[in-house]
């Protein structure tokens, strides 16, 4: 296989052994932001836009990584701030899950824009990975592929995520939406019911950090409002985030009432309604402004003023927050109007896709990940 990935491996490198591909879509929430990691529910699609990594065995033992016109390279698998990190980490995992893995050299490629809150770090591992197991003919369950992804985001890269990006990424079917409930690894794919009716997504310009502190905090208050409840995750909670002390209690109403649009959100979805979608969307916006504190003044901004095309149905922040992106659902026609109402207030021209939902791993690399195939 040879893309875009493979000829950066090949500039950057010069050519050598031959290289192999992954590719991985990012993802969007509908509704159900910031609950993952508290055991919630969470409405999502897999998008079309993807990331393409390109491996082959180093010549050295030196690991290297290209990513546009950056050039990393270490002699031992360690991590250090760059971009070497996530595609290393991805590597790292699968050695500790038990699969052994050579050093290699790494390139990464593909439109889905990193810190836009469209999971490109979890796609990044997750491309890698898939072409590391293709390269050594190996194959994985989609379940022991997400859990090397969350292996190399949490354990190896230290980011305190959920397992949304992940499960998203890798289970999502084409042509659908789905339905996740973090509680019980429980999922169920919604068909997206409209030809003529897509999602927006514009990026504010403000890059965010899963890694920060404030995103730490957010998982650490929601997982004391649940402790201090008594319950095991938020899908408990239901009306008793009235019982918390005043510093906790928004943040449990967030998670509380988040799971329970996610649940309508598919609703909606099954009904074709998109107008109940885009409230739903609209509120969970307000929650995650308003109680989880997450939005900034310019995707709140961004959301008002995309709300006010006619065409739009609602609007929300999607991924962690602190900068990053807003997904508006809006009908195809008013996709060029809503745009420029977008670009005008983030002053950010170039950075808004209308995006679709696309298959997740388990569907498009089943060469590589699935039940096991006989004879293997
Ligand atoms: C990031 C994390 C996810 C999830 C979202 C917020 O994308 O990686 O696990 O917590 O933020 O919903």
């Amino acid at each position: 296989m040879s893309g875009d990935a493979s000829r950066l491996l090949d500039a950057a490198y010069g050519e050598g052994a031959a290289s192999v591909e992954g590719a991985a879509p990012g993802r969007v929430t509908l509704v159900g932001e910031h609950v993952d990691y508290v055991g919630g529910r969470i409405a999502c699609l897999a998008i079309d836009l993807s990331l393409q990594v390109a491996v082959r065995p180093s010549r050295d033992g030196w690991w290297r990584a290209a990513s546009g016109s950056r050039r990393v390279s270490r002699s031992q698998l360690v991590l250090a701030g760059d971009i070497g990190d996530r595609l290393f980490a991805a590597a790292l995992a699968l050695g500790r899950i038990g699969q052994a893995v050579v050093p290699l050299e790494m390139a990464v490629s593909g439109e889905l824009p990193a810190g836009a809150g469209l999971a490109s770090s979890a796609a990044v591992i997750l491309a890698a990975q898939v072409a590391v197991l293709r390269l050594s003919g190996r194959r994985l369950t989609a379940e022991e592929l997400v859990r090397a992804a969350l292996v190399a985001e949490r354990e190896i890269a230290g980011i305190p995520c959920g397992d949304l990006d992940q499960r998203a990424i890798v289970y999502a079917e084409p042509g659908a939406a789905l339905l996740l409930d973090c509680s019980r690894g429980w999922r169920r794919s919604v068909p997206w019911p409209w030809s003529g009716v897509s999602l927006l997504v514009a990026s504010s310009g403000e890059s965010h950090d899963v890694g920060g502190r404030q995103y730490r905090r957010r998982r650490e208050e929601a997982e004391r409002a649940c402790a201090a409840l008594g319950v095991a995750g938020c899908q408990e909670i239901g009306e008793r985030w009235r019982e918390l002390e005043p510093a906790l209690r928004p943040r449990g109403r967030h998670v509380a009432t988040e799971t329970r649009r996610a649940d309508a959100a598919a609703r909606a979805l099954e009904c074709a309604d998109p107008e109940a979608l885009g409230r739903l969307m609209d509120e969970s916006h307000e929650s995650l402004r308003r109680d989880c504190e997450v939005s900034t003044p310019l995707l709140d901004a961004m959301v008002t003023a995309v709300r006010l095309v006619p065409g739009c149905h609602g609007a929300r922040l999607v991924g962690a927050g602190f900068g990053g992106s807003i997904v508006a659902l809006i009908d195809d026609g008013a996709a060029s109007s809503c745009a420029a109402a977008l670009e005008k207030v983030s002053g950010v021209t170039g950075a808004t896709w209308l995006v679709h939902p696309s298959a997740g791993l388990e569907t498009t690399a089943d060469d590589v990940v699935g039940p096991p195939q006989p004879g293997w």
